[in-house]
């Protein structure tokens, strides 16, 4: 979604709606995805939360792909350069193709991705399922194969595809229709397929803000999937995500994971501290992380952040099992909607834990025995943000407010 915002207390009583009534829909198209892409979540850079439809052009990307080396986020993992809404033509062309704004791209896409390509990094596009992008350019509706076919010519890796002016159950065609009756799976089922026959293997990522329960059936459509409305460049909306991500954790796995949305980080709106509690949030429950800040004004800190090696290791782990929370015995339950400190979630060769200040400073504290997949006796740890490392039977943190600690437990 673009453009208009849902608040995100809208967008999690939609989703409480969605989950608990799945009518009417149809199921009829039921293919696995298999396209052997996103094994783990998606690393890189999307354009939009910086300045939404200002840098969607050929220099823009460029000069992202330069930042992406220089700054050593591409040798970290951040692979996929990906441009959002604004890129094309206003109107197709007369043998209805999709064209690139030629103020924007003189060259076209092709010689762009191919610079991108040789530069070591893939290159991303976005469309629509509906009629028009959320900014008013052309979608894929009804175009859906002939768009798949000259996004494989072009060298496109990545199609994000969002929903804007999809039919609403209750007529007309709005920009954005939050109506739970409406049907999205069809429409991305058709994207689906028309990239699966474009001769170029493009990785599906579905964007429709979490209508329809898409966790529940993502995984047969594409390679990841949004679960909420749009985040905001603040603690609450990234906490809310988060907090219903929790529950949605049994439905990440290798080629499809729950998409928490595009980082936040570098744009002023959280301090260190929410910045660590975002991508360490993030990474453990296995969300793409997708870079959305100006990096020529990046801080040290946020790069810091963003680089973590045992962070991303953990994002990437094979297993590709999402971390939700676990409550030690004698703490309060969880709360809907409000993000909880206590994460945990298999890795392949261990547990991730993760604790973070949701409600202002806090000593968080656990017995291993109380983490799933752990047990009584002695474990070891590695903290990933400070390099702390022990062994014993639990742990007890002091965290500064909205901080967090991602702790990687093995025997
Ligand atoms: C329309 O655009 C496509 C690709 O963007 C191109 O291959 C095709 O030749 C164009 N058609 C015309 C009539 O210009």
């Amino acid at each position: 979604m673009k453009s208009i915002s849902v608040p995100l207390f809208l967008a999690a009583a939609i989703q409480d709606v969605t989950s608990a009534v799945p009518t009417g829909q149809d199921d009829s198209v039921t293919k696995r995805l298999e396209n052997g892409l996103g094994r783990t979540p998606a690393l890189g850079y999307n354009n939009w939360n910086n300045g939404g439809c200002t840098h969607a052009t050929a220099d823009a990307a460029l000069k992202v792909a330069d930042l992406l080396i220089s700054l050593g986020l591409k040798d970290a993992g951040y692979q996929y350069l990906n441009i959002d809404d604004c890129w094309s033509s206003k109107s197709r062309n007369s043998t209805g193709h999709l064209v690139a704004d030629p103020s924007k791209w003189p060259q076209g896409i092709k010689p762009v991705a191919d610079k991108i390509h040789g530069m070591g990094l893939k290159f991303g596009l976005y469309g629509d399922a509906g009629t028009m992008t959320c900014a008013g350019y052309p979608g894929s509706q009804g175009h859906e194969a002939q768009d798949a076919k000259t996004l494989a010519s072009w060298g496109v890796d990545y199609w994000k595809h969002d929903a804007c002016y999809l039919p609403c159950a209750t007529g007309g065609v709005p920009q954005t229709c939050w109506d739970s009756r409406s049907n999205t799976k069809s429409y991305y089922a058709t994207m689906r397929d028309a990239l699966a026959g474009a001769g170029r293997p493009i990785l599906f990522s579905m964007c429709q803000w979490g209508r329809d329960s898409v966790w529940t059936w993502g995984k047969d459509y594409g390679n990841s999937w949004r679960m909420s409305g749009d985040i905001a460049n603040n603690w609450n909306s990234l906490a809310t995500i988060a907090a219903n991500a929790a529950g949605m954790s049994q439905y990440a796995a290798p080629g499809g994971f729950n998409d928490l949305d595009m980082l936040q980080v570098g744009n002023g709106g959280l301090t260190e501290n929410e910045e660590r509690a975002h991508v360490g949030l993030w990474a453990i429950a296995k969300s793409p992380l997708l870079i959305g800040t100006d990096l020529s004004k990046l801080k040290q800190s946020t790069l810091t952040i963003l680089k973590n090696k045992a962070l991303i290791a953990i994002n990437q782990d094979s297993l590709g099992k999402a971390a939700g929370y676990f409550r030690p015995s004698g703490k309060p339950a969880p709360v809907g909607g409000k993000l909880y400190p206590y994460w945990a979630g298999p890795l392949k060769d261990g547990v991730v834990v993760g604790l973070v200040a949701s409600d202002g400073a806090a000593t968080l504290s656990f017995n291993f025995a109380d983490v799933p997949g752990l047990g009584s006796g002695t474990w070891k740890w590695t903290e990933v943000f400070t390099g702390a490392t022990g062994s014993g039977t639990s742990i007890s943190a002091q965290l500064a407010s909205h901080d967090m600690r991602v702790y990687k437990i093995t025997k």
